[in-house]
């Protein structure tokens, strides 16, 4: 018997960011439901990763291959990777001056949910499920009918992608770093999240420096990514290892 194929399937992923390459060679395999923590130090390239799986026009792919519920990633749009159930939050969310928070999250609503083979929600049944969703996340009511970020502080942006996951219910969801900058209780909102979402099936992958967020999503594995490359896969055991021992992973400081 042959195991089903994993939802996200990287394989030998090169990545070059203004004639610079920045992923060397990237693989790894996310199974259907399953959360991955991506960890490696500050520009090994994690949020490259992220951006590119997207399609960020930045990102040129170089070589090897993506493949997400079947389908060959790299060939479609950002837009049709969207609707194909993958999410990827920004480590610095930008602003969209001009357009109304609630008709962008409403607008990406729809299109999933066209996609997914579900009505489209008019705004008066959306904007009670936005209204309890920010207020799970702790985000002010008043932040749906600002611009996308506009004039939000550090934490509000980022519990701002967190309602556009929650709105949205991907099928593969790339946190990247969502937990830098949140207070105590944003912190805690976002394991909230990602258990509930866990348990209705999404897989993710967490991207994040912090331990203590890190051991309360439970990872089923963690990765390391060194200069371009997945230099080790493990267990949880990993990350608090390199808490313990930074990211210089000589045999001497994993011996220490
Ligand atoms: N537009 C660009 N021009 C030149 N170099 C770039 C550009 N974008 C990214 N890079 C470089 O690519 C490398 C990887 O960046 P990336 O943002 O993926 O790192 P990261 O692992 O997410 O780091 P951090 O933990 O700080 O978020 C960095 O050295 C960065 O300077
Ligand atoms: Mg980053």
């Amino acid at each position: 018997m042959t195991a089903p194929e994993a939802l996200l399937q990287v394989r030998d992923l090169r990545v070059d960011v203004a004639e610079r390459n920045v992923l060397k060679s990237v693989s790894l395999d996310v199974p259907a439901g399953a959360l991955l923590v991506l960890m490696g130090a500050n520009g090994s390239g994690k949020s490259t990763l992220g951006l590119t799986l997207a399609g960020h026009p930045r990102y040129r792919v170089a070589g090897g291959s993506a493949r997400f519920a079947g389908q060959d990633l790299l060939a479609l749009s950002p837009e049709a990777r969207a609707r194909a159930g993958l999410f990827v939050s920004f480590q610095a969310p930008p602003e969209i001056p001009g357009v109304k928070n609630n008709l962008f999250i409403r607008t990406a609503l729809n299109a999933v949910r066209e996609a997914r083979g579900e009505a489209p929600l008019d705004a008066f049944d959306f904007l009670g499920d936005a209204r309890a969703a920010a207020a799970r996340l702790g985000l002010p009511e008043a932040m749906l009918g600002r611009p996308v970020n506009d004039g939000f502080s550090g934490g509000e942006r980022k519990r701002n992608e967190l309602l556009q996951l929650a709105v949205l219910r991907p099928r593969l969801a790339v946190l990247d770093e969502v937990d830098s900058g949140m207070d105590v209780d944003g912190v805690r909102a976002v394991v909230q999240l990602v258990q509930d979402l866990r348990a209705q099936g999404t897989a993710f992958i967490v991207v994040s420096h912090y331990l203590q967020l890190i051991e309360s999503l439970a990872p089923d594995a963690v990765l390391r990514l060194d200069q371009g490359c997945i230099a080790e896969t493990g267990s949880l055991a990993l990350a608090t290892d390199i808490a313990r021992t930074g990211f210089v992973r000589t045999a001497e400081a994993q011996a220490a």
